[in-house]
Formats: structure tokens, C-alpha cells, sequence
């Protein structure tokens, strides 16, 4: 789960910081040129494959993980740990990875089958999301017009990309701190800035993430 969890904390840094472009409020012109590059060059499609795999298997190794610690104790403690040294989100890594994997399969649903396969979740038809050129035959997608359609409409995907993007944090303040702890780091010295960079990280790229779908709502961006 660590290396796995490593790999998928510097997608999102990547994810993050293309997505942060539309915030050139420039229509979407730097985003859709970087978005187009990572879809279309050939290294990063090929390890678009590896972060499928890994998405994948961090989600079975959770629930592996959890399965494991259901069978080895079956009644659950008497008594919960009140001394204030176990936190929330350290106990809840199942319930929030189960959000998160709800987030994933609506936000896929929104972006990624419709930019790879074709026009499923447009609110508009096709022929409006793209940018009027072709890569191998296909139409080249506007992301920046699907984001405005999916985030511009209804409060409700606002909300739920809002809660999704809490839930991660939860889930990576824990996982970030956690996966350097499983290869062996754990010092005295080091290991409080870990955890602070942690913290940073796990709020930045949150707070990053939830800012897109609001900033489209209130036409902050367009
Ligand atoms: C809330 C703001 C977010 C926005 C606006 C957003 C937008 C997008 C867009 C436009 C794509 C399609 C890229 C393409 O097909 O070329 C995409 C793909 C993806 N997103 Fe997000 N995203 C957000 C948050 C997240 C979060 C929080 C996660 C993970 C927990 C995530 C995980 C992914 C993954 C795994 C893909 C597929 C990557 C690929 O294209 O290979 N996204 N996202």
C-alpha cells in the first residue's frame, strides 16, 4: 500500500498542477494544451496504464488490509483508545476510501471515459467539447469546456466533488505520514516534519482540487 499510495500522491501533484491552469483564465487555452500533451504523448499514455494498475491494486490492498483486520479480530475492542494519540481518519481509512472510490467513479464518469472513448457524459453533444482538431482519427477533446458543462449547472456534483475532495484529505493526511512509515522511516527528528509536510500537502492539494468545481459554479473562471 505504500509504494502504491507514493506513486498515486505524485499523480495527484501532476493532476493538481495541470488542472490549476484554469486558473490563467485564459479559456482554457494553457490547460487544454498541457491536458492535450498528456493525452496524446506516448510515454505518459503508456503510464497512464501503470496508474490504472495502480489505482487498482492500492484499492484491493485496502480492502485486503481491512478484510485482514476483520478476521483477526472479529469482536471488536471494549474500550476505544481516548488518549488522544490515535486520530479519526487513522481509524476511518475504510469508510473514507469507500467515498473516495464513489468520488472516482463519478468523476471518471465525467472526464476520463468521455475524453477517451467518446462523448458519454456530455451535457452538450460532442460536436461543442471539442477543439475542432484530430489526433489519430479522434476528435481532440475540450477538457476545459467538459469541466464548465459538468460544474457549471448542477449544485449538487458541486457538492459531491466538494465532499470528495474533503474525504481525500482525511484519507491522505493519514496515508501520506503512514506510507513512509511502512519503509521504515521513522525518526525523531524526521519523522514531525513528515508528518507536517503531510498536513501541508494533504490541505494544499485539497483545498487545490475542491477550489476547480467552485470556481466554476460562480463563474470565478470562464
Ligand atoms: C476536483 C477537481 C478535479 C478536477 C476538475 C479533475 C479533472 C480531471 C480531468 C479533466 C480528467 C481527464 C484527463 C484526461 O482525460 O486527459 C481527470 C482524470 C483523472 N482524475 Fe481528476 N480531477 C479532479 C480531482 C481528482 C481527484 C481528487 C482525483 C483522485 C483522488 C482524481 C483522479 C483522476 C484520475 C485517476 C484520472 C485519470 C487520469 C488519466 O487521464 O489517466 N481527480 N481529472
Amino acid at each position: 500500500m505504500g509504494a502504491t499510495g507514493l506513486f498515486l500522491i505524485t499523480f495527484l501533484i501532476v493532476h493538481a498542477g495541470i488542472n490549476s491552469m484554469i486558473f490563467f483564465n485564459d479559456g482554457g487555452e494553457t490547460f487544454n494544451h498541457w491536458g492535450h500533451f498528456m493525452g496524446s504523448n506516448f510515454i505518459i499514455r503508456t503510464m497512464e496504464i501503470g496508474l490504472m494498475l495502480f489505482l487498482l491494486l492500492h484499492i484491493v490492498e485496502g480492502l485486503l488490509l481491512w478484510r485482514q483486520n476483520k478476521i483477526a479480530r472479529p469482536v471488536k475492542y471494549a474500550v476505544t483508545r481516548t488518549d488522544g494519540k490515535t486520530k479519526w481518519y487513522s481509524k476511518s481509512m475504510g469508510l473514507l476510501g469507500t467515498l473516495i472510490l464513489i468520488f472516482l467513479i463519478m468523476h471518471f464518469y465525467h472526464f476520463w471515459i468521455p475524453s477517451r472513448f467518446g462523448g458519454m457524459a456530455n451535457i452538450q453533444p460532442l460536436a461543442e467539447i471539442t477543439l475542432g482538431q484530430e489526433y489519430n482519427n479522434q476528435p481532440v477533446h475540450n477538457l476545459y469546456k467538459e469541466m464548465q458543462n459538468v460544474f457549471s449547472g448542477n449544485l449538487i456534483v458541486i457538492i459531491f466533488y466538494v465532499l470528495g475532495c474533503i474525504s481525500l484529505c482525511w484519507h491522505l493526511m493519514h496515508g501520506f505520514q503512514s506510507a513512509f512509515q511502512t519503509f521504515g522511516v521513522n525518526h525523531k527528528r524526521y519523522t514531525p516534519i513528515i508528518k507536517a509536510v503531510g498536513v501541508l500537502y494533504s490541505v494544499g492539494i485539497s483545498l487545490l482540487f475542491a477550489s476547480m468545481p467552485v470556481a466554476f459554479y460562480f463563474g470565478w473562471v470562464n
